[in-house]
């Protein structure tokens, strides 16, 4: 009788989402206007898994996202992400070249067993190697050898790709097959990494092994300071997010880019992400303004009839149809936030966004409907609110709590003897020149009409490395879980129940009256 009635109370006042949102229909809430209540709870924090299923082929061990934002992601941050098992999506405000470069260096960061190996032939010259090094950006430069039929030949060790050898051939340079330690398919069985780890192991000084079949085909490369990474890594709590290889995974941001007739520029779009598959990308952004529109739409469409594999992000929309429309599309994941980022203004520039938990809810509920994943993209300042964002989105995207980072693009700058860096809104004048206008509905090319900036350019206090951020950001996540109760992501959508704040409220939820002092970590 007593449980009955102190459940009652519990769910009169502690409401599920459905209930809580629907009440509070003509007022749009964010993340300071809602709070969590506690639940039952026997599991600590430390025992939360975070894994992440944003489409099919995209699993994320952290469901946090760096913003495809000029000051925030480029491939150190995009790295420092995916070894703490989130993504960083690779802004296009550049060349598309050197996006491509950036994909590389993030692919090609650490690796275990290469199925895949870069292999060079007897005939290249060693002058040939080094322009295929610099071309793509290899991190690496000792090569298997194989002849046109993929059998090994010998392996061309980095020591000898040098300029002074240049002229020479790459048969003149390479230690001969029989030098060459390898290992069968067969031989490798299930775990290849606990095999080659024995096998360092062993062999004091060799630091490769080539994996070959029963006709001495190459089908893999296997290198020491790889096992050791992955060895390592086993033992963590958080792995990082790699694809089927082995490689770290990364994103990319496209635009959807018009010709000279306004058109779509489908053809333009199609080779570029080409290029970006070629490389090893594992999700593209579709990122705009405004998602729920036609470019948007028919760019999504392009791209999931000619890459039907790839996993796709659109955005970014606030609303039921929206997220239908890029669903119906095409798009795996959507990106949802219009105005709520810490550098944006299109709120009060165009008068138009949605606060970020109603349009999380709305969107959550059309996003459950066609089976697509949503990220919560924007005005996120601490872990709390992304521990309310995942009461409804399957991630976050986070550009200004890594602005500051030390991986982010970028110097630091000391301004009254504090450490800045700079942290600018894509849609800022400033950006939009750089590139990014497009993404607003413009033409940076056209002189002629008058353009408001939707962002601002300002300054992040410098931060520290990513690891420090997730670190704490992760800790806060599993301890809102921890008091929810909810051992994984998908119990803390189902557990989550909400309770609208007042203003005394919110001061309530901050140190206040007391002079806080800061202890640096
Ligand atoms: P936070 O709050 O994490 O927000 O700094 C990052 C997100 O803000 C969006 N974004 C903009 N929105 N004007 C806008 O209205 C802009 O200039 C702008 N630049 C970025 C974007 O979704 C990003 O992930």
């Amino acid at each position: 009788m007593a449980a009955a009635l102190n459940s009652n109370l519990d769910e009169t006042f502690y409401r599920g989402a459905d209930s809580f949102f629907s009440s509070y229909s003509e007022t749009g809430l964010t993340f300071d206007d809602v709070t969590l209540a506690t639940l039952y709870s026997d599991i600590l924090p430390s025992q939360t898994q975070l894994d992440s299923r944003l489409a099919d082929s995209l699993q994320l061990n952290i469901p946090v996202v760096s913003a495809d934002m000029d000051t925030v992601t480029e491939s150190r941050l995009a790295i420092a992400m995916a070894l703490n098992g989130g993504l960083g999506l690779i802004h296009y405000n550049m060349p598309e070249k050197d996006q491509l470069w950036h994909i590389s260096r993030v692919k090609y960061h650490v690796q275990g067993l290469i199925q895949d190996p870069i292999k060079v032939s007897p005939n290249q010259s060693i002058g040939d190697v080094l322009q295929l090094i610099e071309e793509k950006n290899f991190g690496f430069s000792t090569f298997p050898v194989v002849d046109e039929s993929d059998r090994l030949v010998g392996l061309l060790s980095g020591h000898v790709v040098k300029p002074r050898y240049a002229s020479k051939m790459v048969s003149q340079a390479l230690t001969p097959r029989n030098q060459v330690h390898t290992v069968t398919r067969k031989e490798l069985g299930n775990d290849p990494i606990a095999i080659a780890d024995k096998f360092f192991t062993e062999h004091v000084g060799i630091h490769k092994l080539l994996v070959v079949d029963d006709e001495d085909r190459l089908h893999g490369l296997i290198t020491m300071s790889d096992v050791e990474k992955i060895t390592q890594e086993r033992k963590a709590q958080f792995k990082p997010a790699r694809d089927s290889q082995f490689r770290l995974i990364c994103g990319a941001a496209v635009s959807a880019t018009r010709n000279a007739f306004g058109e779509l520029d489908s053809e333009r779009i199609l080779n570029h992400v080409g290029a970006l598959i070629e490389r090893g990308v594992d999700v593209v952004a579709v990122s705009t303004a405004h998602g729920h529109s036609k470019g948007v739409g028919d760019t999504v469409k392009v791209l999931h009839d000619a890459f039907p594999k790839l996993p796709i992000i659109a955005g970014n929309v606030t609303s039921a149809s929206g997220v239908e429309y890029l669903a119906d599309c095409g798009a795996n994941i959507i990106k949802i936030g219009q105005g709520p980022g810490s550098i944006c203004t299109t709120r009060i520039v165009a008068g138009v966004g949605i606060p970020q938990m109603t349009a999380l809810y709305v969107c959550s509920k059309a996003a459950e409907k066609n089976k697509v994943s949503i990220l919560a993209d924007g005005g996120i300042t601490k872990s709390g609110d992304i521990v309310k964002a995942l009461t409804m989105a399957q991630g976050v995207i986070c550009g200004g709590m890594f602005a500051g980072c030390t991986e982010a693009p970028g110097e630091v700058v000391e301004i009254g003897g504090k450490p800045y860096k700079q942290y600018r809104g894509m849609g800022s004048l400033s950006a939009m020149n750089a590139g990014s206008a497009a993404r607003y509905g413009h033409d940076k090319k056209d002189t002629t009409r008058k353009v408001a900036a939707e962002g601002v350019e300002a300054l992040k206090e410098a931060c520290g490395p990513v690891d420090r951020v997730l670190a704490s950001l992760i800790g806060g996540i599993q301890s809102g879980m921890g008091y929810l109760g909810a051992e994984n992501l998908e119990q803390l959508r189902e557990k989550a129940r909400y309770i609208r704040v007042s203003p005394a409220g919110q001061r309530e939820a901050s140190p206040h009256d007391v002079v806080e002092l800061k202890t640096r970590s």
